[in-house]
């Protein structure tokens, strides 16, 4: 099937906005969706990732949230594509795969937690997407981050789905774990992002809600380009 065509002179210097919960395939949506439309990918959830990782490697407690700000501020983070993937690198060093490990997506909700981390985290993402053009992807991109985005959407799908979603993930990068695992794990970081007090994930109010529960990748990132020509027409 021919991709959807888009005419992309009239779509520059735009913000696309993409907020939801682990697992709705924000992130494989968001950088395709970037890819179609010439756009620097904005993986929000990856910048949290790698502060939680610094803090592992220099003990820095989860809790000590000025230490973590401090940090937040300073730490190198920069993003790199690489054909498909869009690599981070934390201090210079490529830490795309050690981001996901199972120690630092235990971490990363505490961290994630701390009001002064949200500032220093926000302020640097709106710094990366000043120039716009940019395709931002998390769980306050559409509420706190870009209040003001050119379109705001939130994918959402069942919990059971996205467990299985995440089991393939990591199945793909050779981490052996369970469904019911996953399911546990993904129910527990939902409900401490979405009941924190400093930016809990919600849906923006004038945000479109895809459910994705049924969808396929490319099905979503199809979807989303329909909505995106019937806006900027
Ligand atoms: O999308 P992800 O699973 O890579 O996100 C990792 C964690 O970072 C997740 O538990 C919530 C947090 N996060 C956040 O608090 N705010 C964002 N904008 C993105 C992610």
């Amino acid at each position: 099937m021919q991709p959807l065509r888009l005419n992309l002179s009239r779509l520059k210097g735009k913000i696309i906005a993409i907020d939801g919960p682990s697992g709705s395939g924000k992130s494989t949506t968001a950088r395709l969706l970037a890819d179609r439309l010439g756009y620097f990918y904005l993986d929000t959830g990856a910048m949290y990732r790698a502060l939680t990782l610094f803090a592992i490697e220099h003990d820095i407690p989860p809790l000590d949230g000025r230490a973590l700000a401090a940090a937040a501020q300073r730490v190198p983070i920069e993003f790199h594509r690489d054909g498909e993937v869009n690599r981070v690198l934390l201090n210079g060093v490529d830490v795309s795969e050690k981001i996901r490990s199972v120690d630092v997506t235990q971490h990363v909700s505490e961290v994630s937690a701390h009001k002064e981390v949200r500032e220093a985290m926000v302020a640097r993402q709106r710094q990366l997407a000043k120039n716009g053009s940019v395709v931002a992807e998390g769980r306050d991109t559409t509420t706190v981050v870009f209040p003001e985005a050119d379109m705001k959407i939130y994918l959402d799908a069942s919990p059971r789905q996205r467990a299985q979603r995440r089991l393939l993930d990591m199945a793909r990068m050779g981490i052996s774990t369970t469904l019911e695992e996953q399911e546990a794990d993904i129910k527990r970081r939902d409900e401490y992002d979405s009941q924190r007090q400093h930016s809990p994930l919600t849906k923006a109010r004038d945000a479109y809600v895809v459910d994705t529960s049924t969808m396929t990748i490319e099905g979503q990132v199809d979807h989303i380009i329909q909505l995106i020509r019937s806006i900027f027409k």
